[in-house]
């Protein structure tokens, strides 16, 4: 069975205060309620170290990576850096820093490989804009991110890669893909893995819906055959909805 999910992404939110009151709340919750899924939080860099020596519960997450090893690259994290610091892994290829920082595909899969080299978890993200979704191009985009980021990788590699599937008019807009529009993509995304590494490789991929997942609309979209968690942005930074979010597997 593949593993599910319940991934954070908290974005550019939460000073530290608010944010170490979440990690705890978060983990007194995980512990008085232990997941049917694997939790995780994608968190700014300034909160990894301390988040991750205080909290051994759940998956602690950057939200980028850069692609160099070391160097000239002012303001850039490492992967060794992050390995440094033990975190778990990171989110790659969202759609924010595709769109705010111009990051290609060759960008994101360096990312990948440089995150896996370095024993780091990825969470590769894709998803189409609207005006791609209006013209029925959303499954050649979503091919295109996804052969140029991740088909270099070997078996061995590509295995350890959760893939965030984010309709980008999905994302902080309170529109949500059906849940039928998110399995549609999703075993397709599933489709292009096995044709290129087999099916029972793609049949053991973790691929997470993102997009104005809530409490409200969780349970649907996380039944899905083919949707296996989610990248859950607004709901993720508050305890009565991450929580509740958590929870959508216990009832599933
Ligand atoms: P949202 O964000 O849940 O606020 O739509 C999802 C994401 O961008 O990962």
């Amino acid at each position: 069975m593949r593993k599910k999910i319940v991934a954070g992404n908290w974005k550019m939110n939460k000073t530290r205060s608010e944010a170490k009151k979440l990690l705890a709340e978060i983990d007194s919750y995980i512990q008085s309620h232990p997941p049917k899924c694997e939790v995780l939080v994608g968190i700014p860099f300034v909160y990894l170290e301390n988040a991750k020596a205080n909290h051994k519960n759940f998956g602690i997450y950057s939200e980028d990576i850069s692609e160099h090893k070391s160097g000239a690259y002012t303001g850039e994290i490492s992967a060794e850096m992050l390995t440094s610091i033990e975190a778990d892994g990171a989110i790659i290829g969202h759609s924010e820093r595709r769109q705010y920082h111009h990051e290609t595909d060759e960008q994101i899969g360096a990312k990948v490989k440089i995150a896996l080299d370095n024993g780091l978890n990825p969470i590769f993200c894709n998803g189409e804009v609207l005006e791609e979704r209006k013209a029925g191009k959303h499954f050649d985009v979503v091919k295109k991110q996804t052969e140029t980021a991740l088909f270099g990788l070997t078996a061995d590699e590509i295995k350890k890669v959760v893939i965030a599937y984010e309709p980008v008019w999905a994302i902080g807009t309170g529109e949500t893909a059906t849940p039928e529009q998110a399995q549609e993509i999703h075993a397709f995304i599933r489709s292009l893995i096995a044709e290129k590494y087999g099916k029972d490789l793609a049949d053991s991929l973790s691929i997470l819906y993102g997009g104005s997942v809530k409490p409200s609309n969780a349970k649907e979209i996380f039944s899905k055959p083919d949707v296996d968690g989610g990248l859950i942005g607004g709901a993720a930074l508050n305890i009565a909805d991450f929580s509740a979010l958590i929870d959508a597997y216990a009832e599933i």
